[in-house]
């Protein structure tokens, strides 16, 4: 009786062992898969760079990728440690690069990332551009006219607009997302894990169509640690700033978040007005403007604004707009409007503002009647309004001025550029079920310096 209690003890004791085992193995495999899969665009129109996570350290890093079946291509990458210590301690992961160049235009890839020892992701699949025609004559007629959502402040927390956003990627609406700021409130929220949450529920979208990005106020920790290690935007600069091309559209990425955090050092807006300056210099040559006649910038913080409360866009000299205060140097209003900046898109404030064309607090419409056409001054959209916790942005009345339309509905914007001369904009109201409730023209017959503008 003894030794059967005796066998059954031990029996027991190596079942709970083997649990164990088994346990401990499914952990390590599980913190090996791959998640947070999402792309974004190089500095080529045929290259897109593919970031993911993984929990602990892989042997190496795979995008399997191609057109069809057989014929998949296996293409390396790299991946960086990254660490985030909060109250309760510290949690790390992986996070991975692979960047696919030469792609075939006009084509639809299937990927799937993954690496020899953690197994691969599901497969996803994303669109190449259509080919760039010859661009010798300044013909840019024929080149190619991208859609592109743009939200604001989202959120891990009520991102309202998510479902709306995955379903335009699903019905293939969009060639790619703009992010302009405040993603999951906050990344670095219990050492990342919120981080991580916000892009596992972007990986919709973001596997999908290229996520592009600017760094807004609730990255700031750790002078913007977790935006940094996140994403993999072109360019030398952390994906704090960038730009790059689609199609006929050249656009400007920029941190309007070092005007605010000057700890970080002033040597950071000095370094971005720098190179906005020569960025813009190299889009607005003749030959650049005629093959990517729109130029459109995007930040966080506005320049103008109509909300109430405290921000910095309600006062008249905000930062972005008219630079570091007292000094008054680094304001990027001016920038804008002498290169010629079509349209200036932002978030921050939780609410849609669409402004009349406007430069210096003047306004400056075409004419009466068609105020968006050849415009003497940038057009500015405010799209802050996707979703988070933090609740809505109310707006002072009466309206000044230079604002054209509002609304505190959650949504999103389409940029749905048509041709060389005519840009649709759309705002969504996810609050009214994806009704547009604001639609307008941009109408440029010629796109140049507004100082020499015929208006
Ligand atoms: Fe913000």
């Amino acid at each position: 009786m003894l030794q059967f209690f005796w066998m059954d003890s031990k029996m027991i004791l190596l079942l709970l062992i083997g649990l164990a085992v088994s346990i401990r193995g499914e952990t390590d495999l599980k913190s090996l898969i791959p998640q947070q899969v999402h792309l974004s665009l190089s500095d080529k129109p045929n290259e897109v760079v593919i970031t993911w996570s993984t929990m602990e350290k892989t042997a190496d890093s795979f995008v399997e990728f191609g057109l069809t079946l057989p014929g998949l291509e296996l293409q390396h990458g790299n991946m960086t440690y990254f660490e985030e210590c909060g109250k309760k301690g510290c949690r790390s992961q992986y996070i991975h690069r692979v960047r696919l160049s030469n792609l075939t235009y006009g084509a639809s890839y299937m990927y799937h990332v993954g690496s020899s020892d953690g197994g691969w992701s599901p497969v996803f699949s994303f669109k190449t551009p259509p080919s760039p025609p010859a661009l010798e004559g300044g013909d840019s007629a024929a080149q190619w006219a991208p859609r592109i959502l743009v939200l604001g402040d989202m959120g891990t927390l009520n991102a309202k607009s998510l479902p709306y956003l995955q379903e335009e990627v699903m019905h293939q609406s969009a060639d790619g997302i703009l992010h302009v700021g405040d993603f999951a409130y906050d990344m670095d929220w219990e050492s990342g894990a919120l981080g991580d949450e916000f892009m596992r529920q972007i990986e919709p979208i973001a596997a999908y169509v290229p996520y592009m990005t600017c760094p807004g106020n609730h990255e700031e920790k750790r002078n913007f640690s977790e935006y940094r290690a996140r994403f993999s935007m072109p360019g030398p600069y952390e994906s704090l700033m960038h730009s790059f091309d689609m199609g006929m559209v050249h656009f400007i990425a920029l941190s309007t978040e070092f005007y605010y955090f000057l700890e970080y050092g002033i040597k950071l807006p000095v370094m971005q007005f720098e190179w906005l300056v020569e960025d813009l210099k190299k889009a607005t040559t003749a030959e650049a403007r005629a093959a990517r006649p729109w130029i459109v910038a995007f930040g966080h913080r506005p320049m103008y604004c109509s909300n109430g409360g405290p921000a910095d866009c309600n006062h008249y000299s905000s930062r972005v707009r008219t630079g570091i205060p007292f000094l008054g140097l680094l304001g990027l209003e001016n920038l804008f409007y002498e290169y010629g900046v079509d349209l200036l898109l932002w978030g921050h404030q939780h609410s849609y503002e669409r402004l009349w064309p406007v430069y210096n607090h003047e306004v400056k419409n075409g004419s009466i009647e068609e105020p968006y056409r050849n415009p003497g001054a940038p057009v500015h959209i405010i799209t802050g309004s996707a979703g988070c916790w933090e609740g809505k942005s109310p707006f002072v009345l009466p309206a000044p001025e230079w604002s054209a339309f509002r609304s505190t509905d959650f949504g999103y914007t389409r940029l749905l550029f048509q041709n060389v001369s005519h840009l649709l904009v759309e705002q969504v109201s996810v609050d009214k079920g994806g009704q547009v409730i604001d639609s307008f023209w941009i109408m440029k017959d010629e796109h140049r310096a507004y100082e020499y503008s015929v208006i």
